[in-house]
């Protein structure tokens, strides 16, 4: 069975036995409006700690990670749904704290700075967004004190900065990426998608198109990858593309002659409608030339 903890004292004392007896606690960050992507997350933790060890989810909308103009007063907000996830996936505790429980004394004083990958990608048009992240995480992992953290490989950059935050802070977590699930159409799950109307719903799987798109393309090159996205995105008509790159899979940037088969990342930002979506894929660069 499922159980609510509202505060830190409630949680701490759900995690009290499995901590003294040294049981694995798996842990899944969330900011509610869970969907079948969240639920893969609880699997693989699950996974990871087995049938004994507890696997706790957290719902908290973290208005630090959210800029001015942001969606943080409109984030969907479903409660009794994201229970009933948790429930169906044997999650066995679910801390949903207020913000005045997370936040007691108002904004933080003491914050991560995430550095400089904070500054690229989502970074760019997002300024504090990953500080915000980062910093709720890392409040997150001291309540909850996992030993390990399930992240979706969909936000790649934050999966990216988290297990750089914890290794350059040794915060003892294991960080894992779960790969990101879609909708048959390919689009990617997202609790955002539910802002899309049908026809938006029907124009955001531009996105996905042109990343599979890329990855057919790509043993000729990332100019030839690139293109074929681009050819995909001209074809859309409602999607206002912000970025569309080939990195390192580390997000660094990759030499200007990789070694045929070298492993990238394909990753896109657009706006549909007044919905932001962000989507990534997997890249082999030069496998056939
Ligand atoms: O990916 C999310 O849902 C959030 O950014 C996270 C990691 C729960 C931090 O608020």
């Amino acid at each position: 069975m499922t159980v609510l903890a509202s505060t830190r004292e409630e949680l701490a004392k759900l995690l009290d036995s499995a901590r003294r007896d040294g049981i694995p606690v798996g842990f899944v960050p969330t900011m509610g409006a869970l969907h079948e992507g969240h639920a893969s997350l609880m699997r693989v933790a699950r996974e990871r700690v087995g049938s004994t060890g507890p696997v706790v989810v957290s719902i908290f909308v973290n208005p630090l990670q959210f800029g001015a103009g942001e969606d943080l007063d409109r984030y969907p907000r479903t409660l009794e749904a994201d229970l009933e996830v948790c429930e169906r996936e044997g999650v066995d505790v679910v801390f949903a704290p207020s913000v005045e429980e997370v936040y007691p004394g108002g904004d933080p004083q003491v914050t991560v700075a995430p550095g400089p990958l904070a500054e690229v990608l989502e970074g760019k048009t997002r300024p504090g967004h990953f500080g915000g992240v980062l910093t709720v995480v890392a409040k997150l992992f001291g309540l909850v004190k996992p030993d390990v953290a399930v992240f979706g490989e969909k936000d790649y950059q934050q999966l990216a900065l988290i297990r750089r935050m914890a290794a350059d802070l040794c915060l003892g977590v294991d960080v894992v990426g779960a790969p990101t699930q879609r909708e048959p159409d390919g689009l990617a799950l997202s609790s955002r998608n539910r802002y899309l109307s049908p026809e938006q719903r029907e124009e955001a799987t531009t996105l996905s198109r042109a990343l599979y798109a890329a990855q057919a393309e790509a043993g000729h090159g990332v100019e030839a990858a690139l293109q074929a996205a681009r050819a995909e995105l001209r074809r859309a008509k409602g999607v206002d593309l912000d970025y569309l790159v080939i990195t390192d899979p580390a997000l660094a940037a990759l030499p200007t002659d990789p070694e045929p088969a070298t492993e990238a990342r394909i990753l896109i930002a657009a706006r549909v409608g007044t919905t932001r979506l962000i989507d990534n894929m997997s890249l082999t660069i030069g496998a056939s030339r």
